[in-house]
């Protein structure tokens, strides 16, 4: 049957497989990623923790296309990744926003070749969906962190891009703002249907956010296991389902984390 014929990485909006990578430093090739296989369907919500310097933000920017591989197959929307394209935005962990152009020139930037009025709604409509509804004539330097941090989130999603990458987004604000900003990149990723993929070294982030969670090893990074998350669990940061998940991810990072790392059943 021509169902069954079809490839199966078809199914996915990113396939990776069979991925390595290596920079070259000081005119030696260092190995940075190791025979990654990922395959990642619509809609999904991925989180990957691993090390500093084991190759996260390597992987996603080869997901994107801002940077090469030498081996392996990487596809985006069944197609091989050769570069960047409006239907893959990426947000970074410093929110990257240009100091001298207002919040809706700097939401607005990549919006090319559309009429000016189309252009207009678009960023109302994405600076309202982060809550940013009232400051599109501010300056970044006029914004907190949080709130930078949403502006470079709606620059992410104003192309209406199908796969959004982030890497680290919430790394750099304080613990209440990022429970906040965890839910509402929740609502968002609902309301639109986009599939996320974050790095992230927060296990409770991951766990919070990721239909699965992949876990990678030091550099080389290759990954150790995806662990597959029961969201009933894991939208409950209490529950002692979650706290089996994070005592699960430590014993890759810690040794004995028994000692490291008590679990505490709250429920
Ligand atoms: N463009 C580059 N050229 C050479 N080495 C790089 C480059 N980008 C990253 N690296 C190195 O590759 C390794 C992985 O980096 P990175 O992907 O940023 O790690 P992570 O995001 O997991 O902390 C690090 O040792 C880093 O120094
Ligand atoms: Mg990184």
């Amino acid at each position: 049957m021509a169902q069954e014929e079809k490839n199966a990485s078809d199914d996915y909006i990113i396939n990776i497989e069979h991925l390595n990578k290596k920079f070259i430093v000081d005119k030696q090739p260092m190995e940075v990623l190791r025979d990654i296989t990922l395959q990642i369907k619509k809609g999904e919500f991925i989180t990957i923790v691993g090390h500093s310097g084991c190759g996260k933000s390597t992987l996603l920017k080869i997901m994107c296309g801002l940077v090469g591989y030498e081996d392996g197959i990487v596809e985006r929307n069944g197609h091989a990744v050769e570069g960047p394209g409006p239907n893959c935005g990426m947000v970074f962990q410093d929110h990257r926003l240009l100091p001298w152009l207002k919040i809706k020139d700097n939401v607005g930037f990549g919006l090319r070749g559309i009429p000016k009025e189309e252009k207009a709604e678009k960023v109302r409509k994405h600076l309202e969906m982060v809550g940013l509804a009232g400051f599109e004539n501010s300056y970044p330097a006029q914004l907190s962190g949080g709130m930078s941090q949403r502006a470079a989130i709606a620059r992410g999603l104003v192309n209406n891009p199908t796969i959004l990458l982030l890497d680290e987004p919430f790394g750099a604000l304080d613990a209440l703002t990022r429970i906040q900003m965890q839910k509402e990149i929740l609502r968002i990723q609902k309301e639109e249907g986009t599939t996320m993929v974050m790095v992230t070294h927060d296990i409770d982030e991951a766990i919070y956010l990721g239909d699965r969670i992949v876990v990678m090893s030091a550099r080389p990074g290759e990954i150790k296991e995806i662990i597959k998350v029961d969201k009933a669990d894991s939208r409950n940061r209490g529950s002692a389902g979650f706290a089996a998940y994070k005592k699960k991810i430590y014993n890759y990072f810690f040794e004995d984390s028994d000692e490291e790392y008590e679990v505490e059943y709250v429920i």
